[in-house]
């Protein structure tokens, strides 16, 4: 873990009354989620213009559902690991609280967030290209390719693509969190895809506190006051003070975790 001098994050987080955490691929990592950049990311082996673009479905429906067939097959057996239960749980101590994910793959949802804004919409619903009509779609693997609304119109995964606008409602909840905190955590991103990649900046300019855990140094590492670098699943219980489990926490648990009781590194 990289940072200098104490973490001041718990006491910070004790004393806020807006907390606000941003997460990306990273945090679903350890649970065995694909992230998109680096040496294993997706986007070394697909090129995005052909699955995740509006002109993409247009060209070729089945091969873009096919692709997010295989994904949904995959993160189907995923479970939420120490960081989204982390997570979950600081998000039960904060009187006012948004989770801002760029996931799709809803690990947050299943680990205990209820106060979240998905920026990139999620796998686990379709949406009908004729009326916009959205719906929760759960089939692994799907029964059709690509799959059909009652209507008889294609479905489309309800994702945001390349080229595509964010959903406004979720985007406006997002900038106002970002805007009004007073602590701001960022996890698992690199911070390379707009416009979440500017929340944080936007909270520092706002005076919150902006505090990093990603497992190497990103374009926010520079402007967060504290930033650790390592796995999140390893270090956010840890930083956060929920080591193992909290009373009144029901499905705060650490499944897969090596994290032990242990004295602060007095080298951090
Ligand atoms: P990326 O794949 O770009 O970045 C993942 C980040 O997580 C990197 O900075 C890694 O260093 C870090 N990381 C990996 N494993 C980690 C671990 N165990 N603990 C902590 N950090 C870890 O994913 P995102 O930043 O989420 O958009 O990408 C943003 C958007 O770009 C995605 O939502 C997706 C993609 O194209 C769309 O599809 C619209």
């Amino acid at each position: 873990m990289s940072q200098r001098g104490a973490s001041e994050l718990q006491g910070r987080l004790r004393r806020a009354r807006r907390v606000a955490v941003l997460t990306g691929a990273g945090v679903s990592a350890e649970s065995g989620v694909p992230t998109f950049r680096g040496t294993e990311g997706l986007w070394r082996q697909h090129r995005a213009e052909d699955l995740a673009t509006p002109e993409a479905f247009r060209r070729d429906p089945k091969l873009v559902w096919e692709w997010y067939d295989w994904r949904r097959q995959l993160i189907a057996k995923c479970l939420p690991n120490p960081a989204h239960q982390a997570i979950a749980a600081l998000e039960r101590d904060a009187p006012e609280f948004l989770l801002i994910t760029q996931n799709v793959d809803g690990l947050h949802r299943k680990a205990g967030s209820v106060r979240l804004v998905e920026l990139h919409g999620n796998l686990w619903r379709v949406r009908c290209v004729r009326d916009e009509r959205t719906m929760e779609n759960f089939d692994v693997p799907l029964r059709q390719i690509p799959p059909r609304c009652e209507c008889g119109a294609p479905l489309r995964p309800d994702v945001v693509w390349f080229g595509e606008a964010l959903p406004a409602e979720a985007l406006r909840r997002a900038f106002d969190a970002a805007e009004s905190c007073e602590v701001f955590l960022v996890v698992g991103t690199s911070a390379v895809v707009q416009p979440a990649a500017s929340l944080p900046m936007i909270a520092r300019e706002h005076g919150a506190y902006v505090a990093e855990v990603n497992l190497e140094p990103t374009p926010l590492t520079s402007i967060a006051h504290e930033s650790h670098h390592g796995k999140a699943g390893e270090i956010l219980p840890r930083l956060l003070g929920f080591p193992s489990g909290r009373p009144g926490s029901d499905n705060f648990e650490f499944r897969n975790s090596n994290f032990a009781i242990s004295p602060p590194d007095p080298h951090r």
